[in-house]
């Protein structure tokens, strides 16, 4: 095999070998490959050059709070997201979580699993020296809160199942709005007696799906979560609104309080708002939006690692009902 497949075959030959030859090779990969991965795993992680990973050492945010940082934790930092010594603006490369070919292919051969089952930990436990005269600071655990969430819920799936799936094939997260929009389940439950009383009252529930804490990973992410009272001809009048965040209403603001929705969690939100007079006679609906912002309420305005252009707030969910308006009677 190595014969055929080794460094002296450019990548394009490979492939097309490859495609001719495909059961042989899925039996018996090479022993080491000296080529890029990418020449013949064309079709590993579908986008992953737009992914998290990919872009870990170049991204804006990054960049930003890299250059912000204390120059001496820029090693630390590396070790995360550009752990690929020889190519630093590479981020997490495919070398980093399989190892090089060799090890790859060795493991294969040895028919052990692709990958050690810590490997996600390795950078998804996040402690940097940045609190009160260098403290440090617990920022992330998404592991843990996994294991949380397998133990409330009874759900079996891992951060490969979710996050690797054929439909979010490249570790998706919050730049996917397609992988975005299973991650939390929303319902508006209204007391119908309650609006024929020239009020709205009841409340919203929200379902965590995701297999963390919601908002999952940075701290740089919240939810919004909005109702609004809406009349058919597209009046607004807000109900309620909360933020779901990391900071909440930390008082002294090193102390964060986690308002996040914690693993497995179905968090009841009630409302109760007197109807605007300005809507009386008019169809009215209730109407939930449940989305991202990528801020830090640090800087409630002006988000100083936001770049022109990049979308602030990511939708996740929405729900509507219509309400028995007091003139349709009961
Ligand atoms: C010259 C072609 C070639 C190169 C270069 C190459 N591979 Fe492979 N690799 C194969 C073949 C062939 C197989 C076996 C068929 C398959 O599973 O796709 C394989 C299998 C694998 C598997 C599957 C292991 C399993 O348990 O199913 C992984 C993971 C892998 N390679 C990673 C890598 C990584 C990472 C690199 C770069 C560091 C790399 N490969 C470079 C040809 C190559
Ligand atoms: C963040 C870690 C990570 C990075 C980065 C990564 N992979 Fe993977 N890769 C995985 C995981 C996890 C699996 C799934 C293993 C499993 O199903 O047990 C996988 C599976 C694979 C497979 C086997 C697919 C199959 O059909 O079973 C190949 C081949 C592969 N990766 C190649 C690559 C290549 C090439 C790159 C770089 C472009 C890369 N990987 C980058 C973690 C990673
Ligand atoms: C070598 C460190 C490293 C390893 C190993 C690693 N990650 Fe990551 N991951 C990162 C960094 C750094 C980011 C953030 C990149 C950024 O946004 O700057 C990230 C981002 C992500 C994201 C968000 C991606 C996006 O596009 O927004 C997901 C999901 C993710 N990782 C899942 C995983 C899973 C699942 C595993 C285990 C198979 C894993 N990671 C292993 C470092 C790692
Ligand atoms: C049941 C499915 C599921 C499992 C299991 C799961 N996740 Fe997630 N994850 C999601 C969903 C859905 C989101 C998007 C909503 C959010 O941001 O919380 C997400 C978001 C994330 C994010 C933030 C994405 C971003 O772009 O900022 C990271 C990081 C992440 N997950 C890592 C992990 C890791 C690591 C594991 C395993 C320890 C894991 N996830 C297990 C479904 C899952
Ligand atoms: C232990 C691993 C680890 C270390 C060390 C680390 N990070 Fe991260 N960082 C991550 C992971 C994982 C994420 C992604 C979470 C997500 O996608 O939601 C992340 C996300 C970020 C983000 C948010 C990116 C975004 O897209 O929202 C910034 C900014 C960041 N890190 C900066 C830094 C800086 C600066 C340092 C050094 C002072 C550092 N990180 C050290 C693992 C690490």
């Amino acid at each position: 095999v190595r014969k055929r497949l080794g460094s002296s075959v450019a990548p394009a030959a490979a492939l097309v070998f490859l495609a001719a030859a495909a059961p042989a090779c899925a039996a018996d990969p090479p022993a080491a490959p000296a080529s890029d991965c990418r020449g013949c795993h064309a079709d590993a992680h579908p986008g992953f050059e737009r992914s998290g990973h990919a872009l870990a050492a170049t991204e804006p945010w990054y960049a930003r709070s890299l250059a912000l940082s204390p120059p001496a934790l820029a090693r630390l930092c590396a070790r995360c997201h550009a752990p690929d010594a020889e190519r630093p603006r590479a981020g997490v490369t495919c070398e980093t979580c399989h190892g090089g070919p060799e090890a790859a292919h060795a493991r294969r051969a040895a028919r052990e699993p692709a990958l050690d089952p810590r490997l996600c930990e390795r950078c998804h436990v996040v402690d940097l020296p940045l609190g009160k005269d260098g403290a440090w600071v617990h920022l992330q655990d998404t592991p843990a809160e996994h294991a949380l969430w397998r133990e409330r819920t009874g759900d079996p799936r891992g951060c490969v199942d979710c996050h690797a799936s054929p439909l979010a094939a490249h570790f998706a997260g919050v730049r996917d709005p397609d992988f975005l929009a299973g991650a939390v389940a929303v319902s508006i439950v209204p007391e119908d007696a309650a609006a024929a009383a020239g009020e709205v009252r009841g409340e919203v529930r929200l379902e965590n799906l995701a297999g963390h804490a919601f908002p999952g990973g940075s701290r740089l992410r919240e939810a919004w979560v909005r109702l609004a009272l809406v009349a058919a001809d597209g009046r607004r009048a807000e109900v309620l609104a909360e933020r779901l965040s990391w900071r909440g209403d930390a008082a002294d603001g090193d102390t964060p309080v986690d308002l996040r929705l914690a693993p497995g969690e179905m968090r009841r939100f009630p409302f109760r708002a007197a109807i605007p007079a300005a809507f009386a006679g008019a169809r009215l609906a209730l109407e939930c939006a449940v989305d991202l912002a990528l801020v830090s309420l640090d800087f409630p305005d002006s988000h100083p690692m936001i770049p022109p252009g990049e979308p602030r707030v990511v939708p996740v969910s929405r729900a509507r009902v219509a309400l028995v308006s007091p003139s349709e009677g009961r």
